[in-house]
């Protein structure tokens, strides 16, 4: 990854155990800064961030974002807010919007606020690429977003609309990243709410055939994770006033179709596991609130805040696939 220079700061991750959140705290930790994770660990797990439990630069608040008292206490000597605690999923939405909306939605006012009363001017958050909802345009620019599709997109784009306000009303640096479909080490496989890509290697890893939802032609910027660590780095880091108040795709600008992912980690597992290439794709029903395609322009990423996407999908999926190999096996 291209290194990053910055000053040491201590940062608040909020959902630090969670998957994106660990894999922050891990490269913010390793380059020297201290780190503050705040998670009630509802979707989050402790062993993501065992590792950093001695360290001294590292705390652990298990707390929760709808409560203002925790928020209060996790914003206590922090430079920086990457706030990243929300409840994922389309489908798990649709079910419980009221559970996404006081996390998503109140929780993340909860956290601003926090930070706002702290005096913490850097403010970046997890937003996420369904706010582009029903818009078919490819590849998705910023300024063009369509009518929200799951409840879960109308809490990340009420999100940002919290986020651009603070900005213009309280001088907030706020920035909101977009991220497209992010995959890598630390993601769950497990539960109904699963993403494809750890359900599908645990599927396969296991011999049971992976269920894709549609005919698998719809099509993803799939994302690894250490792309949406730099973007996460840069954000924290800029000087760049164009920035702030302002959203940007994380993602890496090209993308693959559903049967093309699966052929790959096939292939991939296949070195280590012969019978893997003979497992049969079970195809299912699409799914509700689905968008068929995504793909994102980064181009706004490239010029305001000097981002260069540090690995195409092909080599971060051999990344996580080496490590989903070695735990998985366990
Ligand atoms: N993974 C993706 O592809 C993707 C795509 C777009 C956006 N996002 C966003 O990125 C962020 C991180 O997602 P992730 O994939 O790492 O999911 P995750 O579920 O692994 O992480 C979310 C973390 O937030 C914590 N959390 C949930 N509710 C909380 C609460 N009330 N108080 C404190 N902590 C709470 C969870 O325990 C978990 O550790 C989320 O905001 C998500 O919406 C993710």
């Amino acid at each position: 990854m291209r290194p990053v220079i910055l000053t040491h700061f201590s940062y608040l991750v909020t959902g630090g155990a969670g998957f994106i959140g660990s894999n922050l705290c891990e490269a913010l930790l390793g380059s020297g800064n201290k780190v503050v994770c705040l998670d009630n660990l509802a979707t989050g797990r402790i062993q993501n961030i065992d590792a950093f439990m001695q360290n001294p630069d590292f705390s652990f608040i298990r707390g929760d974002i709808r409560n203002m008292d925790d928020c209060k206490k996790a914003v206590q000597g922090v430079d920086v807010v990457l706030h990243q605690a929300a409840l994922g999923s389309v489908p798990r939405s649709i079910k419980d919007p009221q559970s996404t909306h006081e996390v998503n939605v109140n929780g993340f006012l909860n956290v601003l606020l926090a930070a706002r009363d702290a005096g913490i001017k850097r403010f970046v958050y997890a937003s996420s690429s369904s706010v582009y909802g029903d818009s078919a345009e490819l590849p998705k620019t910023e300024e063009k977003i369509g009518k929200p599709l799951s409840p879960y997109a109308v809490s990340k784009t009420c999100n940002e609309l919290y986020a651009n306000v603070f900005h213009k009303v309280y001088g907030m640096e706020t920035i909101g990243l977009r991220y497209f479909n992010v995959f890598g080490k630390h993601q769950d496989p497990e539960g109904a709410y699963a993403a494809a890509i750890p359900k599908f290697i645990k599927a396969l890893i296991q011999h049971e055939s992976p269920l894709i939802h549609g005919d698998g032609s719809h099509s993803r910027d799939f994302t690894y994770v250490k792309n949406v660590v730099l973007m996460n780095q840069l954000a924290a880091a800029t000087t760049n006033e164009e920035a702030f108040g302002q959203v940007f795709n994380t993602a890496v600008g090209e993308r693959f179709n559903l049967n093309q992912m699966l052929e790959l980690i096939k292939t991939y597992l296949t070195k280590w596991d012969a019978k893997i290439s003979q497992i049969e794709v079970k195809y299912g029903p699409e799914r509700q609130g689905d968008i068929p395609h995504s793909l994102a322009s980064i181009e706004k990423a490239k010029r305001v805040l000097g981002y260069q996407p540090a690995y195409l999908f092909e080599a971060g999926l051999k990344e996580a696939l080496d490590w989903y190999w070695e735990n998985l096996q366990q």
